[in-house]
């Protein structure tokens, strides 16, 4: 789509999600999207009848569809031309339900711009994925179509693709700290990268559980996942291929680390008693002797043309800088022979529904800030 063409009508599924919440806050700022249908699965009741009625922080008079109505509505818009659907459901529904949306349209797929939020299509090798999430992955013939959308390092693989499986959270925060240096080649073949991250409880999704309720979170601290989080995944997949992207095209900023081995990566998530955010302190092993402006200079160079990353030269990101925003914070310091490195970011909008517009913005030829906020709330 051009500049002066009509908004494309964009479609929602999973309307009552956190995700899909914050992305209705954000689509009706956006100048080349219309949110048109916001799917869920109970459809409209007497008592919820508009997304307003759902989410009520949202001042934004759109109707509620099931899932039936819905998708006739989107295949209606597709006989016209061009329009988007983003998925905000649990891993695990969202392959089964894009399948079934993919037979219904036939033909008419093809002029469909979709994004998935969920897990489901981000890592290229569904026997890996169904180890990683103990179930069988419900699409596993439609993977191949799908580019991760972290733009960050796949800026111009991204340009014209319809199909864009969203980072994890956990996974954008990780990558961010992690692959400019190991593309640069800087970090040591045999050292143990030790990540440690605490997130909000709007991590877990809308639906309160024993460790999301207020009781539970609030004042409190606590480490999950201890023998592995299924986001390391995202990570390892980004190692193996440094310097390519999912598409197979070489991204200008992957220059190609030195290592032939995976990294053995230590991630700790934690559960934080905030409810947006996700910080991440990571110690990451050097192979030589490095300064701190040089280890610096990578972050700078990796980010050169990145409006959603900011890198530090002193002092420590904040949550308050980022939350609110599609922006992520980091510094990087030189410690012993290990570079630590700390970020900051929101996981609802960098994590989840920011970066998941950025990639389509960049996927569409929009500008990539499109829609998007790049300043933080500075009161959390
Ligand atoms: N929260 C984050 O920080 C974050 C960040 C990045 C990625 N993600 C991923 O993005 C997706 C959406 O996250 P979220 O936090 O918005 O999740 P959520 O608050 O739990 O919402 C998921 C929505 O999916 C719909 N849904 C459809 N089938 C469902 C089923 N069988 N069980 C439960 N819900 C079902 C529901 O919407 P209706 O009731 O409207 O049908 C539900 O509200 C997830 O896959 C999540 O892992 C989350």
């Amino acid at each position: 789509m051009t500049e002066g063409m009509q908004k494309l009508p964009t479609y929602i599924y999973g309307a009552g999600g956190l995700l899909c919440g914050e992305l209705l806050r954000l689509l009706p700022e956006h100048p080349h999207l219309l949110p048109v249908c916001a799917i869920t699965r109970s459809g409209p009741t007497p008592a919820v009848r508009t997304i307003s009625e759902l989410h009520p922080h949202l001042a934004l008079d759109l109707p509620l569809s099931n899932p039936e109505q819905g998708i006739e509505a989107l295949a209606q818009d597709l006989e016209l031309g061009e329009a988007v659907l983003f998925l905000g459901m649990p891993h695990g529904e969202s392959a089964g339900t894009w399948r079934a949306i993919r037979e219904r349209l036939g033909p008419l797929a093809e002029r469909l711009w979709l994004v998935d939020l969920s897990a489901d299509y981000r890592i290229r090798d569904a026997a890996a994925w169904e180890v990683a999430y103990g179930t069988p992955h419900g699409d596993s013939p439609g993977l191949a179509a799908f580019s991760y959308g972290l733009v960050e390092f796949a800026r111009q693989a991204l340009v014209g693709c319809r199909r864009i499986a969203a980072p994890g959270c956990f996974a954008t925060a990780l990558q961010l700290a992690c692959l400019p240096l190991w593309r640069a080649g800087l970090l040591a073949p045999q050292g143990s990268w030790v990540l440690n991250a605490v997130t909000g409880s709007s991590g877990s999704g809308v639906k309160a559980k024993a460790s999301t309720h207020h009781p539970h979170r609030n004042g409190n601290l606590c480490a999950y996942a201890l023998d592995g989080h299924r986001h390391e995944l995202e990570l390892l997949q980004a190692c193996a291929s440094p310097g390519v992207t999912d598409s197979g095209v070489t991204d200008s900023r992957a220059t190609g680390s030195k290592a032939t081995t995976p990294p053995a990566v230590i991630f700790q998530p934690h559960s934080g008693p905030f409810v947006r955010g996700i910080y991440l302190t990571a110690v990451l092993p050097l192979a030589g002797t490095t300064r701190v402006d040089e280890l610096r200079a990578e972050f700078h160079a990796a980010f050169e043309d990145a409006p959603f990353v900011s890198v530090r030269d002193s002092g420590a990101p904040e949550l308050r800088h980022v939350l609110g925003s599609n922006r992520a914070e980091l510094a990087v310091n030189l410690r012993a022979d290990c570079a630590l490195v700390l970020l900051a970011m929101d996981n609802t909008l960098k994590g989840g529904s920011g970066q998941a517009l950025q990639a389509l913005n960049i996927a569409a030829g929009w500008p990539e800030t499109a829609g998007l906020p790049l300043s933080g709330m500075g009161i959390a």
